[in-house]
């Protein structure tokens, strides 16, 4: 009862995701669809319809029209999120027992795929920005630097993964990276969860998607970063290095044996989106707006950091030494809500809904929040206490499935944890399974405490000894 309530309620501005924008930005087709009597697209693969693994049908079709549309040879629709795919994508690049080079700010599906699917995740460091806590972008050299380390744990390393863009919007040169892992001759997976509209190449000053760069593997969130319904997903593969046919067999593993008919349709309703020119006016417009939108904030003294996605808007809450937790929590109450709401900044996603009367409604409440608890000095973030380049000191699945004593952290050091430590939004681990605490990571994860006390614990399950 309480939750059919609260979906029908709707009295905030939703700068959350899914982008749609509870049903605004939806593509005309699925809402026409669903203006028909409620539960008639509820159907199972039938023999027209088919499924993503199912060679004949309309989703076959639709699958084989998306990837010709988008230049790619193949692509899969999914109902679990990017967060299937991503992990069906691991299982087909590596084997048990071998390795996948990650950076580390992977989001945590990809650690539950390391998990259960018995592979090693080398992680690497990624730069970082003290005055606002985030993950930063690397580069081609860093990224040399990082093999030149991993080939040090004589692993059998099968391929690796690169987060782009990252939840703010921050967007690498996936060129030069690209062309960097392909130089070492191993496969590549772009975790683009946020940058399905980076297919469109709808201006040529904002990113483009990796495909266009010749990832092996990319996977987008379509509800995330294109319009469509949550849990709707897509793989794109091109090239030789991987082989469909283990593509299939790892979805399969993995894949729910009754996909929602409504979901693969949102699948096909937002990549069009994405490439017909209707939906490409809707985003340039959308695009529009947000940098409007941008630009008056900003004249407003609004602290707003740059990124590379005008649809992400970044609120500096630690500039004036406030949490983005913080203030988060006070945007909501006057009817705001926000996406990521981090200890030094909170993301609004703006989705491809429109936003037209909220400058002002912003500019209104952010004062508000300033005058009422007044402006302090900037807050920096401590680095990370991670090496380059890592791996965890057992493996993750055996450490996962251990025996453990729940320790408080202040007692970890010396210890193997047994499970990711990861505030989620943003869904990054700050601790794996198998990972020792050391006792600048101890010390560390204490600090993150203070930053997220509603996310961190003051204990940790490590290995019974
Ligand atoms: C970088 C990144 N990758 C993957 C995912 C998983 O996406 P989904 O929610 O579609 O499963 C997320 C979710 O927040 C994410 O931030």
């Amino acid at each position: 009862m309480g939750l059919l309530k609260l979906l029908s309620a709707n009295r905030s501005e939703n700068l959350f995701l899914p982008a749609h924008g509870r049903g605004k930005a939806l593509p005309e087709n699925i809402k026409n669809l669903m203006k028909l009597r409620p539960g008639i697209w509820d159907l199972p693969e039938l023999f027209e319809i088919g499924g993503p693994l199912i060679s004949e049908g309309a989703i076959a079709e639709s699958q084989k029209s998306s990837a010709y549309e988008v230049g790619v040879d193949r692509c899969w629709y999914g109902v679990n999120g990017a967060t299937g795919l991503l992990q069906s994508s691991l299982l087909a690049l590596a084997r048990p027992g071998q390795a996948v080079l990650m950076p580390r700010n992977i989001h945590k599906s990809c650690i539950q795929a390391c998990l259960f699917g018995g592979l090693i995740p080398i992680l690497f460091n990624v730069p970082y920005f003290t005055d606002r806590g985030h993950a930063s972008v690397f580069d081609r050299k860093w990224l040399q630097s990082v093999f030149k380390k991993a080939r040090e744990f004589e692993e059998d390393i099968a391929a690796v993964v690169l987060v782009n863009p990252t939840y703010q919007g921050y967007s690498a040169d996936m060129e030069s990276l690209i062309k960097e892992i392909h130089s070492h001759s191993l496969p590549v997976l772009v975790d683009e969860a946020h940058g399905a509209y980076f297919i469109s190449q709808i201006r040529p000053d904002l990113p483009k998607s990796a495909i266009y760069f010749g990832a092996d593997l990319v996977v987008h969130s379509l509800h995330k970063s294109a319009p469509g319904l949550v849990q709707s997903a897509v793989l794109w593969s091109q090239g030789d290095k991987v082989d469909p046919f283990t593509i299939e067999r790892s979805i399969e593993l993995l894949q729910t044996s009754s996909p929602s008919s409504l979901l693969l349709a949102s699948c096909e309703s937002s990549i069009k989106d994405l490439i017909e020119s209707k939906g490409l006016k809707k985003l340039e417009s959308r695009i529009d707006e947000a940098e409007l939108l941008r630009e008056f904030l900003i004249n407003k003294e609004v602290p707003l950091l740059k990124n590379n996605d005008p649809l992400r808007i970044i609120l500096h809450t630690s500039k004036i030494g406030l949490s983005g937790i913080e203030i988060d929590k006070r945007f909501m109450r006057k009817g705001i809500i926000g996406e990521l709401a981090e200890p030094g900044t909170l993301t609004f996603c703006l989705g491809l809904s429109s936003h037209k009367r909220l400058g002002k409604k912003f500019v209104r409440i952010w004062d508000d929040i300033v005058r009422s608890l007044g402006q302090q000095e900037p807050c920096f973030f401590k680095k990370p206490p991670f090496s380059i380049v890592s791996k965890p000191y057992k493996p993750c699945s055996s450490s996962w499935g251990s025996n453990f004593d729940k320790v408080n952290l202040h007692d970890a050091i010396g210890r193997i944890s047994v499970e990711m430590v990861c505030p989620y939004p943003p869904g990054i681990p700050l601790l794996i399974p198998g990972e020792i605490l050391d006792e600048a990571r101890v010390n560390w994860l204490i600090d993150q405490k203070c930053f997220w006390p509603e996310q961190i614990s003051d204990f940790v399950r490590v290995i019974s000894h």
